[in-house]
């Protein structure tokens, strides 16, 4: 059997945006019957919530639209994910720069912005709805649930 397409979407924190792409890619994953040859994982490049399980808001607004997320636990950025991930997403432009601060030269990935996939090309960057109401994470939910059906065309494609 051929490896893995291991796949790692990058936040700030790891509890509102990169979670939320992680369940919503996980599920769309596994619909497609393709969970034995995609890898899925979420982390932040900051230290605050390592540990921690989603943001309650994040949480809620994700069941609803049917993605469980009690299950993960936020991590950081580490150097093993280069030699790990194929794809290293970055929610927003400041992920972005920190994890191509942090990228060997030898690394044979793509890391670049999550919503390279968007349909909504003029639309680059998936805004933290940390701070904001609870708009803010229905329309992580819209950007992340239209990337995430083109980025898994594209890795389908690929197999
Ligand atoms: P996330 O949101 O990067 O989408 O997980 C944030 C969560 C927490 C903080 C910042 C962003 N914080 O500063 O604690």
């Amino acid at each position: 059997m051929t490896e893995k397409v291991k796949v790692l979407f990058v936040c700030l924190g790891n509890i509102c945006r990169s979670p939320t792409a992680h369940g919503v890619f996980e599920q769309a994953v596994e619909k497609a019957g393709l969970s034995e040859q995609i890898l899925v994982d979420s982390c932040g490049t900051g230290q605050w919530h390592i540990g921690q399980p989603p943001d309650d808001r994040t949480q809620k607004a994700a069941l609803k639209r049917g993605y469980d997320l009690s299950y993960l636990r936020a991590r950081r950025l580490e150097e093993e994910d280069f030699q790990r991930f194929d794809y290293i997403l970055a929610m927003d432009q400041r992920n972005l720069e920190d994890i191509l601060a942090m990228q060997p030269n030898d690394f044979k990935g793509k890391v670049q912005l999550m919503l390279d996939y968007g349909n909504d090309k003029k639309v680059k960057e998936v805004p933290d709805p940390y701070y904001g109401g609870n708009d803010g994470f229905e329309y992580v939910l819209d950007l992340l649930e239209q990337a995430s059906a083109n980025l898994l065309s594209e890795i389908q494609q690929s197999l």
